[in-house]
Protein backbone atom coordinates (compact mmCIF):
# COMPACT_ATOMS: atom_id res chain seq x y z
CA UNK A 1 0.00 0.00 0.00
CA UNK A 2 1.53 3.63 -0.75
CA UNK A 3 2.23 5.28 2.24
CA UNK A 4 0.39 8.37 3.32
CA UNK A 5 2.36 11.51 3.36
CA UNK A 6 2.29 14.01 5.57
CA UNK A 7 1.03 17.71 4.26
CA UNK A 8 2.25 20.77 4.92
CA UNK A 9 -0.03 23.10 5.35
CA UNK A 10 0.06 26.94 4.30
CA UNK A 11 1.69 25.74 1.13
CA UNK A 12 1.40 26.07 -2.56
CA UNK A 13 3.72 25.16 -5.32
CA UNK A 14 2.85 26.90 -9.14
CA UNK A 15 4.40 25.56 -12.11
CA UNK A 16 3.66 25.78 -15.76
CA UNK A 17 1.54 22.82 -17.39
CA UNK A 18 2.28 23.08 -21.04
CA UNK A 19 4.92 25.29 -22.92
CA UNK A 20 5.54 27.93 -20.48
CA UNK A 21 3.96 31.36 -20.27
CA UNK A 22 0.83 30.19 -18.59
CA UNK A 23 0.67 33.12 -16.45
CA UNK A 24 2.35 32.03 -13.13
CA UNK A 25 3.41 35.01 -12.21
CA UNK A 26 0.06 36.59 -11.36
CA UNK A 27 -0.91 33.47 -9.54
CA UNK A 28 2.15 33.28 -7.37
CA UNK A 29 1.55 36.80 -6.57
CA UNK A 30 -2.34 35.98 -6.00
CA UNK A 31 -1.62 33.50 -3.57
CA UNK A 32 1.61 35.11 -1.96
CA UNK A 33 -0.69 37.73 -1.40
CA UNK A 34 -3.51 35.62 0.22
CA UNK A 35 -1.15 33.93 2.64
CA UNK A 36 0.77 37.24 3.71
CA UNK A 37 -2.51 38.69 4.97
CA UNK A 38 -1.54 36.30 7.84
CA UNK A 39 1.68 34.73 7.99
CA UNK A 40 5.54 35.94 6.48
CA UNK A 41 5.38 34.31 3.27
CA UNK A 42 8.72 32.91 1.31
CA UNK A 43 8.28 33.26 -2.32
CA UNK A 44 10.58 30.29 -3.03
CA UNK A 45 12.40 29.29 -6.83
CA UNK A 46 13.40 26.36 -7.62
CA UNK A 47 14.86 26.15 -11.17
CA UNK A 48 15.61 28.15 -14.16
CA UNK A 49 17.49 31.42 -14.70
CA UNK A 50 17.15 34.53 -16.59
CA UNK A 51 15.53 32.58 -19.83
CA UNK A 52 12.33 33.24 -16.86
CA UNK A 53 9.81 35.56 -17.47
CA UNK A 54 6.67 36.31 -15.06
CA UNK A 55 4.84 38.87 -15.81
CA UNK A 56 2.76 40.78 -13.18
CA UNK A 57 0.98 44.04 -12.63
CA UNK A 58 1.68 46.10 -9.92
CA UNK A 59 0.65 49.99 -8.80
CA UNK A 60 -0.69 50.20 -12.72
CA UNK A 61 2.55 48.62 -14.24
CA UNK A 62 3.48 45.88 -15.46
CA UNK A 63 6.39 44.30 -14.70
CA UNK A 64 8.36 41.08 -16.09
CA UNK A 65 9.92 39.40 -13.28
CA UNK A 66 13.29 37.09 -15.01
CA UNK A 67 15.28 35.88 -12.13
CA UNK A 68 13.26 36.57 -9.08
CA UNK A 69 10.31 34.53 -8.24
CA UNK A 70 6.97 36.89 -8.70
CA UNK A 71 6.92 37.79 -5.14
CA UNK A 72 9.10 41.39 -4.46
CA UNK A 73 5.67 43.25 -4.84
CA UNK A 74 3.87 41.28 -1.65
CA UNK A 75 4.45 42.99 1.94
CA UNK A 76 5.62 40.55 4.24
CA UNK A 77 7.76 38.27 1.77
CA UNK A 78 10.96 36.84 1.51
CA UNK A 79 11.94 36.25 -1.82
CA UNK A 80 14.77 32.56 -1.96
CA UNK A 81 16.47 32.01 -5.53
CA UNK A 82 17.26 27.90 -4.46
CA UNK A 83 20.09 26.47 -5.08
CA UNK A 84 18.63 24.53 -8.04
CA UNK A 85 18.41 28.06 -10.42
CA UNK A 86 21.27 29.48 -12.37
CA UNK A 87 22.00 33.27 -11.75
CA UNK A 88 23.16 35.95 -13.76
CA UNK A 89 24.65 38.47 -11.50
CA UNK A 90 24.44 42.05 -13.27
CA UNK A 91 20.63 41.18 -14.32
CA UNK A 92 20.07 39.88 -11.05
CA UNK A 93 21.05 43.44 -9.66
CA UNK A 94 19.15 45.31 -12.31
CA UNK A 95 16.37 43.93 -12.05
CA UNK A 96 15.97 43.76 -8.29
CA UNK A 97 16.56 47.65 -8.72
CA UNK A 98 14.20 48.03 -11.45
CA UNK A 99 11.32 45.88 -9.15
CA UNK A 100 12.31 48.33 -6.12
CA UNK A 101 11.67 51.39 -8.16
CA UNK A 102 8.45 49.89 -9.17
CA UNK A 103 7.03 48.44 -5.79
CA UNK A 104 8.70 51.55 -3.75
CA UNK A 105 9.77 48.76 -1.20
CA UNK A 106 14.15 49.94 -0.72
CA UNK A 107 14.73 47.18 0.99
CA UNK A 108 13.15 44.17 0.18
CA UNK A 109 13.94 40.74 1.71
CA UNK A 110 15.63 38.68 -0.79
CA UNK A 111 18.07 35.52 -0.20
CA UNK A 112 20.27 34.39 -2.70
CA UNK A 113 21.31 30.43 -2.18
CA UNK A 114 25.11 30.85 -1.84
CA UNK A 115 25.36 27.33 -3.73
CA UNK A 116 23.13 28.65 -6.92
CA UNK A 117 25.02 28.27 -10.00
CA UNK A 118 26.26 31.43 -12.08
CA UNK A 119 25.35 31.78 -15.36
CA UNK A 120 27.70 34.45 -17.14
CA UNK A 121 28.18 36.36 -20.23
CA UNK A 122 30.71 33.86 -21.24
CA UNK A 123 27.94 31.46 -21.42
CA UNK A 124 25.82 33.58 -23.74
CA UNK A 125 28.92 34.43 -25.98
CA UNK A 126 29.36 30.49 -26.45
CA UNK A 127 25.93 29.83 -26.47
CA UNK A 128 25.84 32.61 -29.41
CA UNK A 129 28.08 30.22 -31.07
CA UNK A 130 27.14 27.15 -30.54
CA UNK A 131 24.22 28.10 -32.14
CA UNK A 132 26.06 28.80 -35.82
CA UNK A 133 26.99 24.67 -35.60
CA UNK A 134 23.37 23.42 -35.08
CA UNK A 135 20.61 23.32 -36.91
CA UNK A 136 16.78 22.82 -36.09
CA UNK A 137 16.19 25.07 -33.52
CA UNK A 138 14.40 28.53 -33.40
CA UNK A 139 16.74 28.76 -30.07
CA UNK A 140 17.33 29.38 -27.07
CA UNK A 141 16.37 32.67 -25.22
CA UNK A 142 20.05 33.80 -25.74
CA UNK A 143 20.35 34.19 -21.90
CA UNK A 144 22.68 31.49 -21.37
CA UNK A 145 21.22 28.35 -19.17
CA UNK A 146 22.01 25.32 -20.99
CA UNK A 147 25.74 26.60 -21.03
CA UNK A 148 25.35 27.02 -17.17
CA UNK A 149 23.72 24.24 -16.25
CA UNK A 150 26.30 21.94 -18.55
CA UNK A 151 28.95 23.13 -15.83
CA UNK A 152 27.19 21.45 -13.35
CA UNK A 153 27.41 17.98 -15.34
CA UNK A 154 30.77 18.81 -16.77
CA UNK A 155 32.04 19.02 -12.79
CA UNK A 156 32.77 23.08 -13.16
CA UNK A 157 30.00 24.66 -12.12
CA UNK A 158 30.83 28.35 -10.04
CA UNK A 159 28.56 29.67 -7.54
CA UNK A 160 26.92 32.29 -6.12
CA UNK A 161 29.34 31.52 -2.99
CA UNK A 162 32.76 31.99 -5.46
CA UNK A 163 31.50 35.63 -6.48
CA UNK A 164 31.21 36.83 -2.67
CA UNK A 165 33.71 35.18 -1.55
CA UNK A 166 36.07 36.80 -4.37
CA UNK A 167 37.37 33.62 -5.51
CA UNK A 168 38.69 35.31 -9.09
CA UNK A 169 41.33 33.31 -10.27
CA UNK A 170 38.64 30.90 -10.77
CA UNK A 171 37.04 33.06 -12.73
CA UNK A 172 39.97 33.97 -14.51
CA UNK A 173 39.89 29.88 -15.43
CA UNK A 174 36.58 29.73 -16.62
CA UNK A 175 37.34 32.66 -18.67
CA UNK A 176 40.21 30.94 -20.80
CA UNK A 177 38.29 27.84 -20.80
CA UNK A 178 35.20 29.44 -22.54
CA UNK A 179 37.20 31.29 -24.49
CA UNK A 180 39.05 27.83 -25.65
CA UNK A 181 36.15 26.56 -26.28
CA UNK A 182 34.56 29.44 -28.62
CA UNK A 183 37.62 29.44 -30.33
CA UNK A 184 37.22 25.21 -30.95
CA UNK A 185 34.38 26.60 -32.41
CA UNK A 186 35.04 29.14 -34.86
CA UNK A 187 39.08 29.91 -34.33
CA UNK A 188 38.21 33.52 -36.20
CA UNK A 189 35.83 34.36 -33.08
CA UNK A 190 37.38 36.49 -30.25
CA UNK A 191 34.52 36.27 -27.16
CA UNK A 192 36.23 39.68 -25.85
CA UNK A 193 33.94 41.08 -29.12
CA UNK A 194 31.02 38.86 -29.11
CA UNK A 195 27.94 40.83 -27.97
CA UNK A 196 25.59 39.63 -25.53
CA UNK A 197 22.32 40.44 -24.40
CA UNK A 198 21.72 41.75 -20.73
CA UNK A 199 18.99 43.03 -18.85
CA UNK A 200 19.14 47.26 -18.80
CA UNK A 201 18.52 50.29 -21.14
CA UNK A 202 21.37 49.46 -23.43
CA UNK A 203 20.26 45.21 -23.81
CA UNK A 204 23.29 44.50 -25.08
CA UNK A 205 27.37 44.51 -23.70
CA UNK A 206 30.57 42.84 -24.78
CA UNK A 207 31.52 40.08 -23.24
CA UNK A 208 34.96 41.95 -23.03
CA UNK A 209 38.53 41.19 -22.17
CA UNK A 210 38.94 39.03 -19.11
CA UNK A 211 40.10 41.80 -16.82
CA UNK A 212 37.14 44.08 -18.18
CA UNK A 213 34.95 40.64 -17.45
CA UNK A 214 36.49 40.43 -13.65
CA UNK A 215 35.66 43.83 -12.75
CA UNK A 216 32.52 44.17 -14.03
CA UNK A 217 31.81 41.12 -11.93
CA UNK A 218 33.96 43.04 -8.47
CA UNK A 219 31.24 45.81 -9.77
CA UNK A 220 28.65 43.85 -8.66
CA UNK A 221 29.78 41.70 -6.01
CA UNK A 222 29.62 43.84 -3.38
CA UNK A 223 26.04 44.83 -3.56
CA UNK A 224 24.85 41.07 -4.02
CA UNK A 225 26.56 39.87 -0.86
CA UNK A 226 23.47 41.48 1.70
CA UNK A 227 21.35 38.94 -0.13
CA UNK A 228 23.61 35.84 -0.41
CA UNK A 229 23.64 32.93 2.27
CA UNK A 230 23.46 29.52 3.17
CA UNK A 231 19.94 29.65 3.61
CA UNK A 232 19.36 25.95 4.51
CA UNK A 233 18.94 26.95 8.15
CA UNK A 234 16.12 29.53 6.94
CA UNK A 235 14.41 27.10 4.77
CA UNK A 236 14.85 24.22 7.34
CA UNK A 237 13.17 26.32 10.33
CA UNK A 238 10.02 28.20 7.95
CA UNK A 239 8.96 25.09 6.50
CA UNK A 240 9.17 23.34 9.52
CA UNK A 241 6.93 25.66 11.44
CA UNK A 242 3.84 25.31 8.79
CA UNK A 243 1.43 27.18 11.43
CA UNK A 244 3.35 30.46 11.39
CA UNK A 245 5.33 30.91 7.57
CA UNK A 246 3.78 30.28 4.56
CA UNK A 247 5.53 29.27 1.60
CA UNK A 248 4.86 29.40 -2.30
CA UNK A 249 7.27 28.26 -4.63
CA UNK A 250 7.49 29.14 -8.47
CA UNK A 251 8.88 26.64 -11.15
CA UNK A 252 10.17 28.39 -13.40
CA UNK A 253 9.39 27.64 -17.32
CA UNK A 254 6.93 24.39 -17.89
CA UNK A 255 6.34 20.91 -18.20
CA UNK A 256 6.53 20.56 -22.02
CA UNK A 257 9.95 22.93 -21.86
CA UNK A 258 11.83 20.15 -19.72
CA UNK A 259 14.68 17.87 -21.07
CA UNK A 260 12.82 14.66 -20.24
CA UNK A 261 9.27 15.34 -21.26
CA UNK A 262 9.61 18.33 -24.11
CA UNK A 263 9.86 17.86 -27.69
CA UNK A 264 13.68 18.45 -28.62
CA UNK A 265 15.33 20.97 -29.21
CA UNK A 266 12.99 23.37 -27.46
CA UNK A 267 13.53 22.31 -24.30
CA UNK A 268 15.12 24.07 -21.72
CA UNK A 269 17.99 22.68 -19.36
CA UNK A 270 16.41 22.56 -15.89
CA UNK A 271 14.16 20.08 -13.78
CA UNK A 272 11.07 21.75 -14.36
CA UNK A 273 7.98 19.90 -12.74
CA UNK A 274 7.94 19.93 -8.45
CA UNK A 275 9.97 16.98 -7.47
CA UNK A 276 13.01 19.24 -8.60
CA UNK A 277 11.77 21.14 -5.37
CA UNK A 278 13.28 18.46 -2.94
CA UNK A 279 16.81 18.57 -5.19
CA UNK A 280 17.10 22.73 -5.03
CA UNK A 281 16.22 22.50 -0.99
CA UNK A 282 19.09 19.59 -0.51
CA UNK A 283 15.92 17.07 0.66
CA UNK A 284 13.90 19.94 3.15
CA UNK A 285 10.91 20.43 1.34
CA UNK A 286 9.61 16.73 0.25
CA UNK A 287 7.53 18.00 -2.83
CA UNK A 288 4.75 15.41 -1.90
CA UNK A 289 4.18 17.09 1.28
CA UNK A 290 3.33 20.58 -0.57
CA UNK A 291 -0.17 21.26 0.07
CA UNK A 292 -1.30 22.72 -2.94
CA UNK A 293 0.75 21.82 -6.31
CA UNK A 294 -1.24 23.78 -9.53
CA UNK A 295 -0.03 23.56 -12.57
CA UNK A 296 -1.00 26.46 -14.61
CA UNK A 297 -2.27 26.23 -18.29
CA UNK A 298 -4.63 28.50 -20.54
CA UNK A 299 -7.88 28.15 -20.90
CA UNK A 300 -8.43 27.79 -24.62
CA UNK A 301 -5.32 27.66 -26.50
CA UNK A 302 -1.57 27.40 -25.78
CA UNK A 303 1.57 29.03 -26.68
CA UNK A 304 5.36 28.36 -27.49
CA UNK A 305 8.53 29.41 -28.84
CA UNK A 306 10.38 27.04 -30.94
CA UNK A 307 11.08 25.40 -33.76
CA UNK A 308 8.75 21.72 -32.83
CA UNK A 309 5.84 21.43 -34.64
CA UNK A 310 3.16 20.77 -32.60
CA UNK A 311 -0.34 18.54 -33.48
CA UNK A 312 -2.57 21.33 -32.99
CA UNK A 313 -1.40 24.60 -34.75
CA UNK A 314 -4.33 26.55 -35.12
CA UNK A 315 -4.84 29.20 -38.27
CA UNK A 316 -2.70 32.11 -38.96
CA UNK A 317 -5.78 34.41 -38.62
CA UNK A 318 -7.21 32.87 -34.90
CA UNK A 319 -3.51 33.38 -34.23
CA UNK A 320 -3.11 36.44 -34.36
CA UNK A 321 -6.47 37.65 -33.14
CA UNK A 322 -5.06 36.05 -29.86
CA UNK A 323 -1.41 37.03 -30.07
CA UNK A 324 -2.82 40.79 -30.15
CA UNK A 325 -5.27 40.11 -27.41
CA UNK A 326 -3.30 38.10 -25.29
CA UNK A 327 0.44 39.83 -26.10
CA UNK A 328 1.82 36.81 -27.09
CA UNK A 329 5.38 37.73 -27.21
CA UNK A 330 7.97 36.54 -25.06
CA UNK A 331 8.66 37.95 -21.79
CA UNK A 332 12.37 37.60 -21.99
CA UNK A 333 12.68 38.09 -25.51
CA UNK A 334 9.63 39.54 -27.28
CA UNK A 335 9.25 36.61 -30.01
CA UNK A 336 6.04 36.08 -31.54
CA UNK A 337 4.56 32.63 -30.14
CA UNK A 338 3.14 30.12 -31.66
CA UNK A 339 -0.51 29.47 -30.91
CA UNK A 340 -2.10 26.12 -30.77
CA UNK A 341 -5.37 24.51 -29.77
CA UNK A 342 -5.65 23.00 -25.78
CA UNK A 343 -4.42 19.19 -26.74
CA UNK A 344 -5.45 16.76 -24.31
CA UNK A 345 -3.35 14.45 -25.03
CA UNK A 346 -0.05 16.34 -24.03
CA UNK A 347 -1.75 17.63 -20.91
CA UNK A 348 -2.91 13.97 -19.43
CA UNK A 349 1.07 13.11 -20.55
CA UNK A 350 2.20 16.47 -18.81
CA UNK A 351 -0.27 15.89 -15.72
CA UNK A 352 1.39 12.80 -14.67
CA UNK A 353 4.79 13.56 -15.15
CA UNK A 354 4.47 17.06 -13.27
CA UNK A 355 3.52 15.84 -10.08
CA UNK A 356 0.55 18.70 -9.82
CA UNK A 357 -1.99 17.73 -7.58
CA UNK A 358 -4.71 20.87 -9.11
CA UNK A 359 -4.72 22.73 -12.10
CA UNK A 360 -4.94 26.49 -12.31
CA UNK A 361 -6.51 28.19 -15.47
CA UNK A 362 -5.67 31.70 -16.55
CA UNK A 363 -7.02 33.95 -19.74
CA UNK A 364 -10.79 32.72 -18.86
CA UNK A 365 -11.02 36.28 -21.07
CA UNK A 366 -9.71 35.19 -24.32
CA UNK A 367 -12.90 33.85 -26.20
CA UNK A 368 -14.63 34.97 -29.16
CA UNK A 369 -18.74 34.92 -29.37
CA UNK A 370 -18.63 33.92 -33.44
CA UNK A 371 -15.51 31.12 -32.36
CA UNK A 372 -16.51 27.61 -30.80
CA UNK A 373 -13.60 26.41 -28.48
CA UNK A 374 -11.74 23.69 -30.29
CA UNK A 375 -10.01 21.18 -27.63
CA UNK A 376 -7.91 18.53 -29.44
CA UNK A 377 -9.30 15.11 -27.23
CA UNK A 378 -7.15 12.71 -28.50
CA UNK A 379 -4.41 11.47 -31.56
CA UNK A 380 -4.92 8.64 -33.77
CA UNK A 381 -2.58 6.88 -35.86
CA UNK A 382 -3.92 4.64 -37.99
CA UNK A 383 -7.70 4.82 -36.85
CA UNK A 384 -5.96 3.58 -33.62
CA UNK A 385 -6.03 6.19 -30.90
CA UNK A 386 -2.37 6.58 -29.35
CA UNK A 387 -0.52 8.78 -26.50
CA UNK A 388 1.27 12.39 -26.56
CA UNK A 389 5.05 11.14 -26.43
CA UNK A 390 7.87 13.49 -26.69
CA UNK A 391 9.31 13.03 -29.60
CA UNK A 392 8.60 15.40 -32.91
CA UNK A 393 9.27 12.19 -35.21
CA UNK A 394 6.00 10.56 -33.50
CA UNK A 395 4.17 14.15 -33.24
CA UNK A 396 4.24 13.98 -37.22
CA UNK A 397 2.44 11.35 -37.48
CA UNK A 398 -0.74 11.87 -35.38
CA UNK A 399 -3.61 13.18 -36.48
CA UNK A 400 -5.19 15.40 -33.52
CA UNK A 401 -9.23 14.57 -32.90
CA UNK A 402 -11.32 17.85 -32.31
CA UNK A 403 -14.57 18.68 -30.24
CA UNK A 404 -16.15 22.01 -30.61
CA UNK A 405 -17.26 23.19 -26.85
CA UNK A 406 -19.37 26.44 -26.37
CA UNK A 407 -17.79 29.63 -25.84
CA UNK A 408 -19.02 32.40 -23.56
CA UNK A 409 -19.63 35.88 -23.39
CA UNK A 410 -16.34 37.88 -22.69
CA UNK A 411 -17.88 40.97 -20.82
CA UNK A 412 -18.97 38.96 -18.59
CA UNK A 413 -16.61 36.74 -17.09
CA UNK A 414 -14.16 39.71 -17.37
CA UNK A 415 -16.21 41.09 -14.72
CA UNK A 416 -17.29 38.47 -12.30
CA UNK A 417 -15.55 38.53 -9.24
CA UNK A 418 -16.61 35.17 -7.91
CA UNK A 419 -17.39 31.54 -9.07
CA UNK A 420 -20.71 31.65 -9.03
CA UNK A 421 -20.85 34.27 -11.45
CA UNK A 422 -19.08 33.55 -14.62
CA UNK A 423 -21.09 32.22 -16.97
CA UNK A 424 -22.43 28.41 -17.04
CA UNK A 425 -20.27 27.53 -20.09
CA UNK A 426 -17.30 28.68 -18.83
CA UNK A 427 -18.32 26.30 -15.50
CA UNK A 428 -19.03 23.36 -17.98
CA UNK A 429 -15.77 23.91 -19.54
CA UNK A 430 -14.05 23.41 -16.26
CA UNK A 431 -16.13 20.83 -15.26
CA UNK A 432 -14.55 19.21 -18.44
CA UNK A 433 -10.61 19.65 -18.13
CA UNK A 434 -11.07 18.59 -14.56
CA UNK A 435 -12.79 15.03 -15.62
CA UNK A 436 -10.64 15.05 -18.79
CA UNK A 437 -6.96 15.31 -16.59
CA UNK A 438 -8.53 13.71 -12.93
CA UNK A 439 -7.30 16.71 -11.30
CA UNK A 440 -9.52 19.86 -9.57
CA UNK A 441 -9.37 23.16 -10.81
CA UNK A 442 -8.97 25.91 -7.92
CA UNK A 443 -8.30 28.95 -9.66
CA UNK A 444 -8.84 30.81 -12.54
CA UNK A 445 -7.55 34.00 -14.28
CA UNK A 446 -10.22 36.32 -15.87
CA UNK A 447 -7.76 39.27 -16.67
CA UNK A 448 -4.84 41.08 -16.28
CA UNK A 449 -5.34 43.02 -12.77
CA UNK A 450 -4.33 41.60 -10.22
CA UNK A 451 -7.82 41.42 -8.64
CA UNK A 452 -9.11 39.10 -11.69
CA UNK A 453 -8.40 36.05 -9.51
CA UNK A 454 -11.42 33.60 -8.54
CA UNK A 455 -11.05 30.97 -6.46
CA UNK A 456 -12.78 27.42 -7.42
CA UNK A 457 -13.44 23.80 -6.89
CA UNK A 458 -15.00 21.60 -9.28
P1 LIG B 1 16.60 28.25 -22.83
O1 LIG B 1 15.85 28.00 -21.57
O2 LIG B 1 17.01 29.69 -22.99
O3 LIG B 1 17.75 27.31 -23.01
O4 LIG B 1 15.61 27.99 -24.07
C1 LIG B 1 15.21 26.67 -24.44
C2 LIG B 1 13.76 26.65 -24.92
O5 LIG B 1 12.89 26.95 -23.84
C3 LIG B 1 13.44 27.68 -26.00
O6 LIG B 1 12.51 27.11 -26.91
C4 LIG B 1 12.80 28.82 -25.23
O7 LIG B 1 11.90 29.59 -26.02
C5 LIG B 1 12.05 28.06 -24.14
N1 LIG B 1 11.87 28.83 -22.90
C6 LIG B 1 12.79 29.07 -21.95
N2 LIG B 1 12.26 29.78 -20.95
C7 LIG B 1 10.98 30.00 -21.27
C8 LIG B 1 9.89 30.67 -20.60
O8 LIG B 1 10.01 31.18 -19.48
N3 LIG B 1 8.70 30.67 -21.27
C9 LIG B 1 8.54 30.07 -22.48
N4 LIG B 1 9.51 29.44 -23.13
C10 LIG B 1 10.72 29.40 -22.53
Amino acid sequence: MEQLRDIRINSTGVGGFIWGDEGKGKITDQIGTDYAKKYPVTIYGPNGGPNAGHTVEANGVKFAFHQLPSGMFIENATVVLGKGKVVHPQDLLEEINQAKEISGNTNPSIKIDCKAVLSLNTHRAFEQVLKTRQNGSKGSTGRGIGPAYADILLRHPLRMRDLILGRFDEFEKHYDLYNDLIKGLDKDVNMATIEVPILGREGKTEVGTKEEFINQLKAVKEKLIPFTEDVYDYINETWKNENKYAYVIELAQATGLDPRWGVYPDVTASDTTFPTITASTEGLINWQEIEHRISIMKATYSSSVGSRKLPTTTPENLASKIRNDANEYGATTNRPRDIVYLDLPALRFFSKVSGANEIGITHMDIVYPDTPIKICTDYQVNGRIVNYRPDQEWLNQVTPIYQEIPTWDRELITRAEKYENIPQEAKDYLQLISKELKLPVTIITNGSKREQTINVTT
